[in-house]
């Protein structure tokens, strides 16, 4: 077996968390997890992971979903698409691999929303085959392992690392080596110049250590600052509820439940000219308070108002939402969490 592997394996079987979709590695069980766990950290993903499988326990339960409780199960997770994605594939499953995972890296990677990592999580993992399973975490460990200073967001370099993975991968127990080399990125081999190399299990193979650098690796670009974006959120409630848009079905947050949304920072007149040109005029307007949200390619600056009206005109897309319904039917994301309280009825 490989040195790397002699090391880690043993300290994986002894400091491995207890993690849900570890209990029951179903190759359906690592799908979900990996795909959740993608940009949400493991405290945050394990909660939703135990209530989308109890629901949805299978691709076919997944393919014949209501897309709007899908999204509603994936409410605050973000990156909605993948739950789209999630529901694309299993209907693929569905329909052409009699509604399993097809157990072939090749054929996992041709799904929608699985790349490299993915089809490496579940072919090793779910089907112990073979193959690496390189995600960020496994960059920083072989970045530090090799004294690499290439940058880890370049293809090329994950091309190079991903062929390291594979030299030092035990044909035995794929699955536990790929997840060991994560569970020390999480645990021990940590980002922002961070790492824990006293408690390291293989401190004495890591040429990052050895050179003194292992805090300054992995190397990655500066990155750029995003475009900051003003808005103006109004929640406004009336007799039958709060008033929910539903926004539109692409782009971003496509199809989720938001308060009304304008662009720009609207003065306290606009706001009142703007809601009663909706034939829906404010009795009361206040101010909430700004909040910020930060996307992948872009910052929301968020001027929020919280109006209420005697009217009951429904603009297009809208709903009156009760508090209930709001709790579990209509998915609003965590853009809008500084608004929650005042849309669930709160600062009466
Ligand atoms: N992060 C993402 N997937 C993981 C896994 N399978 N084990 C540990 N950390 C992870």
């Amino acid at each position: 077996m490989p040195a790397l592997a002699e090391k880690l394996l043993p300290w994986f079987e002894v400091n491995r968390r207890v993690l849900p979709f570890r209990q029951d590695p179903t190759p359906y069980h690592i799908w979900i997890s990996e795909i959740m766990l993608q940009q949400t950290r493991m405290t945050a993903a394990v909660p939703y992971y135990q209530r989308f499988v109890t629901e949805l326990p299978d691709p076919a339960a997944l393919a014949a979903c209501d897309p709007d409780r899908l999204r509603k199960l994936w409410q605050g997770l973000g990156y909605y698409s993948r739950a789209a994605n999630l529901q694309k594939a299993a209907k693929i499953l569905c329909e052409q691999y009699g509604g399993a995972l097809p157990a072939s890296f090749d054929e996992l990677r041709a799904l929608p929303g699985i790349g490299d990592y993915t089809a490496g999580a579940i072919a090793s993992i779910g089907f112990g085959l073979p193959v690496p399973a390189v995600d960020g975490n496994v960059l920083r460990v072989f970045a530090r392992l090799y004294n690499d200073d290439s940058d880890v967001t370049l293809p090329e370099t994950k091309r190079l690392f991903t062929a390291r993975v594979v030299q030092q991968l035990p044909a035995d127990r794929p699955g536990d080596f790929n997840q060991a080399l994560m569970e020390l990125g999480a645990l021990v081999c940590l980002p922002n110049g961070a790492p824990q190399c006293d408690s390291c299990p293989v401190a004495s193979l890591c040429l990052g250590r050895a050179a003194g650098r292992a805090e300054q690796l992995p190397v990655k670009p500066a990155k750029k600052p995003k475009p900051v974006l003003p808005l103006t959120a109004v929640v406004l409630r009336g007799p039958q509820g709060v008033l929910l848009q539903k926004r539109p079905d692409r782009g971003l947050l496509a199809k989720l439940w938001q308060p009304l949304l304008w662009e720009g920072t609207l003065s306290r007149q606009e706001v009142a000219d703007r809601l009663e040109q909706l034939g829906l005029p404010a009795s009361r307007l206040e101010p909430l308070g700004e909040a910020k949200h930060i996307f992948t390619h872009k910052v929301w600056q968020m001027q929020g108002w919280l109006a209420e009206t005697e009217a009951d005109t429904l603009p297009g897309r809208c709903v009156w939402a009760t508090t209930e319904e709001l709790e579990t039917v209509y998915s609003v994301p965590s853009a809008f969490s500084a608004f929650r309280q005042a849309m669930a009825g709160g600062n009466k």
